[in-house]
């Protein structure tokens, strides 16, 4: 049998093969998909260890998705705009890259929650892994202008840098968000909330029919999903639905089939509301 895997560290509460297992059952493809514990430091050698064993596909998570894509004899452009790879696939004897976060959210958002993206003023609050990984693909799905607004301003000048469209992305610095005006869509990419806690959002960005979205999900997505509701954010998005739909594109590129995402979704919901 083939094997699947996710590498991460801490990795032992990943959803990642419940979520793998499901999509197994529904589709009637076997699957065997462990989760795999490797930090920076052991991820080559754990790795090189896996594909020995016969490992033809993995997905990476924190904090490894920046050395996967180094890992990886090719990537998709997606995952090269994204600086990050998450789905690995192993082609010959070489590993090819690809990122499924990004497309995992637009399917998310427009799929399940029907959302509109197009033309809306968008803020993506964070500028670290996370929000690299979605930025390009929300850019993709439409959205209007993007401001980018993060602690570290260097950090956002380097992500608005990497993708290239200076005429409809914009850095700015967190201490300047008070200035930017109205939102239509508002994305927590930052892990504030695992850490000192989240920054202050003023009123002053709340715009009419905003959707309030976070990448997290779980405790850690509880304080922006909090403002959002505050606010009268009209759609308050927390990032299961993300999770499991970027697993779906993972589970697309290895096995040829995309599958239902439905189902599962609604025991992971019940479990996370
Ligand atoms: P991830 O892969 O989850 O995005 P990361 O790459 O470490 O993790 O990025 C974390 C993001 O959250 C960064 O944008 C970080 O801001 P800095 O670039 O200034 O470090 C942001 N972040 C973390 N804690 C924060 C806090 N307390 N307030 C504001 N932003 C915070």
């Amino acid at each position: 049998m083939k094997h699947y895997a996710v590498f991460g560290h801490p990795v032992e509460h990943s959803l990642s093969p419940r979520i793998h297992a499901a999509f197994g059952r529904e589709t009637g493809i076997a699957i065997d998909y462990t989760a795999l514990d490797a930090d920076i430091g052991s991820f080559r050698q754990r790795l090189a260890e896996f594909t020995a064993r016969g490992g033809v596909g993995a997905n990476v998570t924190l904090p490894l998705k920046q050395e996967a894509l180094a890992l990886c004899a090719d990537v998709t452009e997606r995952a090269r705009r994204a600086g990050a790879v998450n789905t690995m696939v192993r082609n010959g004897d070489q590993w090819h890259g690809d990122n499924t976060d990004g497309e995992g959210l637009v399917r998310d958002l427009t799929g399940r929650h029907a959302l509109d993206l197009r033309a809306r003023r968008t803020l993506l609050i964070g500028a670290g892994g996370a929000a690299r990984g979605v930025a390009p693909a929300l850019l993709d799905a439409g959205i209007g202008d993007l401001y980018i607004v993060n602690r570290t301003s260097a950090h956002a000048d380097a992500l608005a840098d990497q993708i290239g469209q200076p005429g409809r992305v914009h850095p700015r610095h967190l201490a300047d968000i008070g200035s930017l005006g109205e939102f239509e869509l508002v994305v927590n990419a930052t892990s504030a909330a695992r850490g000192d806690g989240l920054p202050t959002l003023p009123r002053s960005l709340v715009g009419r029919r905003m959707a309030a979205v976070d990448l997290n999900y779980g405790e850690a997505a509880v304080p922006f999903l909090a403002w959002g509701r505050a606010s009268g954010a009209y759609a308050v998005v927390d990032g299961l639905g993300m999770l499991v739909e970027q697993a779906a594109l993972a589970f697309a590129r290895w096995h040829g089939v995309v599958p239902e995402t439905d189902i599962i979704y609604g025991e992971l919901r019940a479990e996370h509301s």
